[in-house]
């Protein structure tokens, strides 16, 4: 059996949770790969939008597996308050898994996040302040503590061990702090982390394939966010595309069967960073408005664009998709015209590359489509969907080479289409 990886192609927020939940009933095993609480996943039904931070999106399926992979960071407070909300829902948590080698997000990790944040001014990331890059640079520079460590004896001792370090670097910035209250609901955090299953993920996930289960990877953030492939140094600190499902969870290049890429109707981002197709215009405010593009973790509001073709083909390229998943289309449907920007012009010449350089100006080149100017929210099938949004998802597909299989229409998991 193959492992499927599902992953953003743009920079996050592209509809993953919805999508992820709707693919479960297909699959035996859902796993988390990389990143951390700076994801927000949402997904809706009966009525009610969950927005899970830590927890794979498979959760609310009571037979299935979920797995919290070796390539997560984890809050444990984080993951405690994530917990303690979804008991409301009678969640069944008996099958969810957490790896030994995941890493932890100290409450010094957090703070130095805001710190160096504070310290660079206009150049800041934008991080999501949820700590992610210091642990990840911790976890590289052979310093960081695992979920496997919470069970030794002089677990405390590292922390402590771990914290001086921090308080140490603290030290270099001009930033005020206070620790107490963090580290109590953070020891309170890893008691219920305790009272999970933490396992070798790595030979859970390989058994299940030999065993012919199907697993679906669960990807957070995009890969223009990729720390190796994404406009750096405005990523995140982990490598979000297909290969970190490998790395992530310890499954090798050849497991991996079908790549699924969801890609939003248009393009948002949250956070500092280059963003070509970028509407600082009443056009972007209608799609943020409409779309209620508002971060899912921090509440902020997210920048909107035109849908970017360059920057998707270069998506594909780097993770071999080979289904995609378009979302919000819905989102579009008040629109006379939607632009589609096939082309760069940098420095006068016509191009599909993404420059090295995230300063360079690029001036996107559109194609222009005609708007459907229709509800299509409660369309059920192909066959229901206006003339105009086709002939956008036909030219998209044309382009790219790889096929639609969902078309996602509103935020219920009802409101999906297949593509046959
Ligand atoms: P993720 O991080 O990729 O899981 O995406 P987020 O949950 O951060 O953001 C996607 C937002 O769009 C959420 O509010 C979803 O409920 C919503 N959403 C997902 N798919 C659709 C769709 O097809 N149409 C509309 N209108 N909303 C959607
Ligand atoms: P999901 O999984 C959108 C962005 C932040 C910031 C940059 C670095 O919900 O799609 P970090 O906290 O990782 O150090 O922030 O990455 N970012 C996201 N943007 N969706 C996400 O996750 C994101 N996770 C991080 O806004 O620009
Ligand atoms: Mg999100």
């Amino acid at each position: 059996m193959k492992l499927d990886v599902l992953l953003g192609l743009q920079w996050g927020d592209e509809g993953k949770g919805k999508i992820v939940d709707v693919l479960t009933p297909k699959y035996d095993v859902i796993t988390r790969f990389q990143g951390g609480p700076n994801a927000g996943h949402s997904l809706e039904f009966n009525e009610i939008k969950h927005v899970l931070h830590t927890i794979p999106s498979g959760i609310f399926h009571p037979q299935k597996i979920n797995i919290i992979g070796n390539g997560v960071v984890i809050d444990p407070v984080i993951f405690r308050n994530e917990i303690t909300s979804l008991k409301k829902y009678q969640v069944n948590f008996s099958n969810l898994f957490i790896s030994r080698k995941a890493h932890l997000i100290l409450p010094t990790h957090r703070i130095l996040d805001a710190a160096s944040e504070a310290a660079k001014g206009v150049t800041k990331i934008g991080s999501t302040l949820k700590g992610i890059g210091p642990t990840y640079m911790d976890k590289t520079g052979r310093n960081g503590l695992r979920v496997g460590d919470i069970f030794t004896t002089d677990f405390k001792k590292c922390y402590e061990f771990l914290k001086k370090k921090h308080i140490d670097i603290l030290r270099q910035y001009d930033y005020k702090y206070d620790l107490s209250n963090l580290e109590t609901e953070w020891f309170e955090g890893i008691e219920t982390i305790k009272t999970f299953k933490v396992v070798d993920s790595e030979y859970l996930i390989n058994n299940f394939l030999t065993e012919e289960k199907s697993v679906l990877a669960e990807g957070a953030q995009g890969t223009l966010l990729d720390i190796d492939f994404g406009s750096y140094p405005y990523v995140t600190s982990s490598n979000t595309i297909c290969a970190g499902a490998c790395t992530g969870l310890g499954v090798a290049p050849n497991r991996v069967g079908e790549v699924i890429g969801i890609v939003k109707a248009y393009c948002t981002r949250v956070g500092s960073g280059p963003f070509p197709t970028e509407l600082n215009d009443g056009t972007g405010e209608k799609i943020r408005q409409i779309g209620h593009e508002f971060g899912a973790t921090t509440g902020r509001p997210r920048r909107c664009g035109w849908l970017d073709l360059p920057a998707l083909k270069y998506s594909i390229m780097i993770n071999g998709v080979t289904q995609l998943v378009m979302t919000k289309p819905d989102v579009l449907s008040e629109f006379d015209v939607i632009k589609l920007c096939t082309d760069y012009k940098i420095a006068g010449k016509f191009t599909q590359q993404l420059p090295y350089d995230v300063n360079m100006p690029i001036e996107p080149v559109y194609k222009e489509f005609k708007g459907w100017k229709k509800d299509i929210s409660k369309a059920t099938a192909i066959n229901e969907l206006p003339k105009e949004l086709i002939d956008y998802i036909r030219f998209i597909e044309d382009e790219v080479k790889v096929p639609f299989t969902i078309i996602s229409v509103g935020a219920n998991r009802v409101q999906t289409i297949w593509q046959s």
